[in-house]
């Protein structure tokens, strides 16, 4: 069952109800001012940093769900409604919304009102935008009353759900005119303040949260709603929120436009304050409202978003025979990974904002698929990222994005951290052919005077795998690998002791960790990502560092073949106690999903892939996607850790985690399988799971973390019974990977050090294909033909009308427009 649809020509996805099967948001902004809003208008805003500078106040799982968020009251003669439906759930005579890209479009109708809510954030702005155009179509005059509302978080979000012995003491607000101004500790140590305002005049506000919708009421009946008045309040203390009234007349026909701006604003701290050293100085704020308040600068704002985004959109664009694809990569595949780049795991409706800043692994991922549409961002996030790195190659496992500092209460010590970073940087110097990256100065540690280059950084990356190896050559799991729930060094049996910080003291004498466990994974990743390190020393000519690197990467291949190979796949781990994990001796977790894709990807043995590619697809594939791992564990086995307390499909333990999914799509069009590859492509591609939408429950419009497993359910007898359910939408690795599957290994159209490499790996069926693809300032016009339908096999490749060998378009300097035409067979 569907509960909208995809409109491509506007690029939006239409929801049609306000009853989704979960709340289905979108994002607003993406430079600094970042909003999350629900179908519904439920959701908040912050600056920068979801922790340390919330703006407005959300509360997570709530009864009922998607609690608090930007809204706006009618009351047209004592029908009280909101044109997003919810919090007052009046059923509405129509409902529409529309997600676009950085936009949203809410229109609700009742009783002959229509009510259409445009929300945007603007380029290079600190605010969203909101208008709110009312349009009377009863065929005759209306009298109606309206309220804005909007809850101001106290800054930090952590200390706003749970200090309340003084929060609700400080809480500070000052309103002139038609603007609300929250101001909480401005006058001691904060240089920022929030304002909420309308381009119109008001009949009066309430700033009291209480006083507004009182105090054994909800957002769904408001006190002063409900009475059709306001308090006038003035907050001193408790919640200070924002809201405007006005009472508005319309003639039959006749409509009203409103423009309201919720914006933040920084001061130097010698301009704080008006002379009478209380008053906030609002030259800034009102410089800001100037920018939105009419509905010209109001359209002029949205169009200039648009032309963001055609523009972004324009550098990949394909057409294949499958509009679900064309959808994914044109479109929402494209504009989630933005989304990642810019948040990472921090802020979204499974991720509360609190938890996690920017990870290091989850950071140099995103990047992967980030990367073609603005570079310099990812040059930018790329230096950030490394200048947290420590000088022996080990890295933060994460850091605040406001203090671009390392966070030392998570630490360091992940295995496959260093590794991610060599991966992103080639990915960037891929995309753009900017080797200058390699000699700026980067510190480490967020140190200055321990800056070294970034080919430094690469180089202490590559050699920490090296430096760390267990018994059998592998290298050290160490606290955890890319799967943060396989802690072999953990051996936890306290309730409340984190997975990812607890140390056992057991390893104490060790470093932290244990010695003798070894990750498979980190080995296979090491051979995936090593040769682009040796590619990188090969171009600056130091064929010796580059033969030496080579060596370490082929010893690791014959490692794995040795110690980890485990018949008809690759084994995941060796535990603290040297024992196998993911073998078939094992009695559960069997067989595991990471490694296989990474070790088929870096050719280390023909038999092994095809013998690798057959069990994956009878023992982890699925209709819903693939599982992590097989069988799922049924009970808490100390020597692994958290993957173990999940119950069966779900999570880490037997869910079907589609980030790494998309490894395998990768490997298998690698591998020359492309059915098989696209199998596994649309099993998970959000566009291919509209259908069921009822059962995936998370927004048809981008990928979540994790969709449950065959298992799911067996924990309670009822295996299958969630088989299929979407979690964790939004912020996920998936995005940046799968969009690497499809565009670069199934449609095959791949950056490479020395231009851009055109190699498909496609169903047989499929005729062929086009795209264009702007890159490294020329335009790339690609046909691909596919007159015996074969899967993969460039055999002849036409380049501006001459034949070239092979299959990488020779970069040519100054070139503005290429024309590609390669035939398949
Ligand atoms: C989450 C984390 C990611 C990790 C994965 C597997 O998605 O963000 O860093 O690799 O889980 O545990
Ligand atoms: C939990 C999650 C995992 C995530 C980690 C981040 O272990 O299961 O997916 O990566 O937390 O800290």
């Amino acid at each position: 069952m569907k509960f909208g649809h995809f409109d491509d020509a506007k690029r939006e996805y239409v929801i049609d109800t306000p009853r989704t099967p979960y709340p289905w948001i979108n994002y607003l902004g993406t430079q600094g001012f970042f909003s999350l809003i629900s179908n519904t208008a439920g959701g908040y805003s912050f600056y920068k940093d979801a922790r340390l500078r919330r703006i407005t106040r959300y509360r997570y799982n709530n009864v009922p769900i998607d609690m608090g968020g930007r809204y706006f009251y009618i009351n047209d003669n004592g029908t009280i409604w909101n044109p997003g439906w919810s919090p007052v759930k009046t059923e509405l005579d129509s409902y529409e919304c529309r997600h676009g890209m950085g936009y949203t479009v809410i229109t609700g109708k009742k009783n002959g009102l229509k009510a259409e809510v445009t929300f945007f954030v603007p380029q290079d702005y600190d605010g969203e935008v909101q208008q709110v155009v009312l349009t009377n179509e009863s065929g005759s005059g209306k009298t109606f009353k309206f309220w804005s509302f909007a809850e101001w978080c106290l800054w930090d979000a952590q200390d706003d759900c749970t200090n309340f012995q003084r929060n609700f003491s400080t809480g500070r607000v000052e309103i002139k005119g038609s603007t609300i101004y929250h101001k909480t500790e401005y006058r001691d140590r904060r240089n920022h303040f929030a304002f909420y305002t309308v381009n119109d005049t008001i009949d009066g506000y309430d700033t009291d949260r209480d006083t507004f919708i009182g105090l054994y009421n909800g957002f769904g009946d408001p006190q002063q709603v409900k009475a059709g008045t306001c308090g006038n309040s003035l907050a001193d203390g408790w919640s200070p929120i924002a809201s405007h009234y006005k009472e508005i007349t319309l003639k039959a026909g006749e409509s009203k436009t409103l423009v309201f701006i919720l914006g933040y604003v920084e001061m130097p701290v010698d301009k704080k304050f008006e002379a009478d050293g209380k008053t906030i100085n609002k030259e800034k704020a009102l410089a800001m409202m100037e920018k939105y308040n009419t509905p010209e600068k109001f359209a002029a704002g949205m169009a200039e978003l648009r032309a963001y985004w055609d523009k972004l959109l324009g550098i990949l664009n394909v057409n294949t025979p499958e509009d679900k694809v064309n959808r994914m990569v044109n479109i929402w595949n494209q504009y989630q990974c933005m989304v990642t780049f810019n948040l990472s795991r921090s802020a979204s409706y499974f991720e509360s904002g609190i938890g996690r800043g920017m990870g290091f692994r989850d950071s140099n991922q995103d990047i992967l698929g980030f990367v073609h549409q603005i570079p310099d961002r990812a040059r930018e996030r790329l230096i950030d990222i490394a200048s947290t790195q420590l000088p022996d190659g080990g890295c933060y496992h994460q850091y605040q994005p406001l203090t671009k500092k390392g966070n030392a209460d998570i630490g360091g010590d992940f295995s496959d951290d260093p590794l991610w970073m060599i991966l992103s940087v080639s990915a960037y110097i891929k995309e753009t052919g900017d080797w200058s990256i390699l000699d700026a100065k980067v510190p480490y540690d967020n140190d200055e005077s321990k800056a070294k280059s970034m080919l430094d950084h690469l180089t202490v990356s590559f050699y920490h795998i090296v430096k760390n190896l267990g018994p059998h050559g592998l290298p050290l799991a160490m606290r955890a690998d890319w799967n943060d729930c396989i802690n072999l060094s953990c051996f936890s049996d306290t309730p409340g002791e984190s997975f990812q910080t607890y140390t056992n003291p057991k390893f104490k004498k060790e470093g932290g960790y244990s010695k003798v466990a070894e990750s498979v994974f980190v080995a296979a990743l090491f051979t995936y990502v090593g040769p682009n390190f040796v590619g990188i020393l090969n171009h600056l000519g130091k064929k010796k560092d580059a033969a030496k690197a080579q060596k370490e990467i082929d010893k690791m291949k014959k490692v794995m073949m040795d110690s980890a190979w485990d018949g008809n796949w690759f084994m995941r781990a060796y535990d603290a106690n040297g024992q196998k994990m993911g073998s078939k001796e094992c009695e559960e977790g069997q067989i595991f999903i990471e490694p296989q894709g990474f070790a088929i990807m870096s050719d280390i043995d023909k038999d092994a892939t095809k013998k690798t590619l057959a069990a994956i697809d009878e023992r982890l594939n699925t209709k819903h996607g693939l599982v992590l791992n097989n069988p799922a564990f049924s009970k808490y086995y100390v020597q692994y850790g958290e993957i173990s307390t999940y119950p069966g499909g779900y999570k880490e333990n037997a869910g079907i985690f589609t980030h790494n999914n998309a490894w395998i799509i990768c490997a298998a069009a690698y591998a020359g399988e492309g059915d098989q590859a696209f199998k596994y492509y649309s099993e998970i591609a959000p566009a291919y799971t509209e259908e069921t939408s009822d059962l995936h429950k998370t927004e048809p419009y981008v990928y979540g973390q994790m969709i449950g497993g065959k298992d799911a359910g067996s924990d309670i007898g009822q295996t299958g019974k969630n088989f299929g359910q979407g979690k964790n939408s939004w912020l996920t690795g998936t995005a940046a990977w799968n969009m690497v599957a499809i565009s670069q290994y199934i449609l095959g159209i791949q950056p490479d050090f020395d231009g851009l490499k055109v190699d498909p790996s496609i169903p047989a069926t499929w005729d062929g294909f086009t795209a264009t693809r702007l890159f490294r300032g020329a335009k790339y016009n690609i046909t691909i033909k596919n007159p015996s339908h074969v899967c993969k096999g460039v055999k002849s490749m036409v380049v501006d009308g001459a034949a070239v060998d092979g299959c990488v378009v020779p970069y040519v300097e100054g070139k503005k427009e290429v024309n590609v035409e390669i035939t398949l067979g």
